[in-house]
């Protein structure tokens, strides 16, 4: 309990740089600003290393402990960027950047580890290694890979790495994970559709494209249904309509649909994209039309290591408690680019409790200070744990 209570005494000044990032929120790449206040801190703090410019605006902090005879070296990872929302909190601390908002709390995740950097770099109170990371653009822009790419996990030997969430709803203090899949692959597809255009009042002279690209929304959504196998997860969903005419009275010929496809396994993956596919193309031929699917996989399942997750699991209950620990949650649907750092190393992704606040991409919501104590602890304990300081 020694450091919940470390971390209790150090709110007041996490709680300031958590504000501050929140009053400067930047997006995908463009975290400058936060990787600077992150490489300055670092380096008072008295880091043995930064890293910067990995995976572009992407950085690392390296910390040895007391004794590093044990070879052993753990990456612990925060992202820094944040969402282009309008903020509507109200709050004293609100994004002073018109149309954008830490609404993901990626500010609260980032100031987590830098509370978490500041107490190891006092204490080094552990036999090995911790790599603090700090990725630019988790929302969309891949950074975690591309920190991946530029060689990160061999340059620093990083052999298992660790990463966290916060999640509205689950109580302050509260731990919620699961071994293996525990975030979806989030691919998104496009489908052209290409009729025959012509005047609304003589359809027989058309192939009416808005008629076809209907037929195949509503197909696509017979994939998940009759298709994959009931107990794999999948979410396809159609996002966007759009046909070339504004006019009361005439048949487009072009129709362009947008959706994404959520799959827990390379499996649903692979048969999904082939589903839509197959049910775009020949629903169009039915009717005499074309259709053509482009599809772009983006970030991979989110896919906790079965040992890493167990380790994760008793870091947290001895923080928490048992009763705090969720060990078996459900999978969420949503995306998280951690995923490339799991492809690369073991490690696991958990979910720390926001408590009652408005939920992650919501113009309200807020990343909650009281879980401060809570993130940092998990932190620590997590390192402290792994690599036992020898007596
Ligand atoms: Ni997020």
């Amino acid at each position: 309990m020694a450091n919940i209570n470390r971390f209790a005494e150090m709110l007041p000044e996490i709680t300031a740089w958590r504000r501050d990032l929140h009053e400067n929120p930047e997006l995908l790449f463009d975290c400058h600003r936060t990787a600077g206040v992150v490489a300055e801190k670092l380096k008072a703090f008295g880091v043995d290393e930064i890293k910067t410019g990995l995976g572009r605006t992407g950085l690392v902090g390296v910390i040895k402990g007391k004794s590093t005879a044990s070879g052993k070296v753990i990456g612990l990872r925060a992202d820094m960027d944040a969402l282009p929302m309008q903020e509507t909190t109200g709050v004293e601390h609100a994004s002073k950047v018109d149309g954008k908002m830490h609404a993901c709390g990626h500010d609260g995740h980032t100031a987590m580890l830098l509370g978490a950097a500041k107490y190891l770099a006092e204490t080094r109170n552990f036999d090995g290694t911790v790599v603090v990371i700090f990725q630019p653009a988790e929302e969309g822009g891949g950074g975690g890979k591309e920190m991946v790419d530029d060689g990160m996990m061999d340059i620093f030997g990083i052999q298992e790495v660790y990463g966290m969430h916060n999640m509205p709803t689950l109580p302050v203090g509260h731990f919620a994970i699961r071994p293996g899949p525990l975030m979806a692959a989030t691919d998104q597809f496009d489908i052209y559709v290409e009729g025959k255009g012509g005047h609304a009042a003589m359809p027989h002279n058309t192939i009416d494209t808005t008629l076809v690209a209907s037929q195949i929304v509503v197909a696509l959504q017979s994939i998940v249904g009759r298709n994959i196998d009931p107990l794999a997860n999948v979410v396809i969903s159609v996002t966007s309509f759009e046909t070339e005419s504004k006019a009361y009275n005439v048949i487009p010929q072009r129709v362009h649909i947008r959706g994404t496809c959520r799959t827990l396994t390379p499996e649903a993956r692979d048969q999904s994209e082939a589903a839509i596919a197959r049910v775009a193309a020949h629903t169009a031929t039915a009717f005499g039309a074309t259709a053509r699917l482009e599809y772009e996989r983006g970030y991979p399942v989110t896919k906790n290591h079965p040992e890493q997750t167990e380790f994760a699991v008793e870091v947290a209950r001895a923080l928490s408690g048992e009763q705090a620990v969720i060990d078996d949650v459900d999978p969420v649907m949503g995306g998280e680019d951690f995923s490339y750092m799991l492809e690369a190393r073991p490690g696991a992704f958990i979910f720390a409790g926001n408590g009652d606040t408005a939920m992650l991409h919501h113009p309200d919501y807020d990343f909650n200070d009281e879980m401060i104590p809570t993130g940092c602890s998990y932190w620590v304990k997590l390192a402290e744990t792994r690599m036992p300081a020898s007596a």
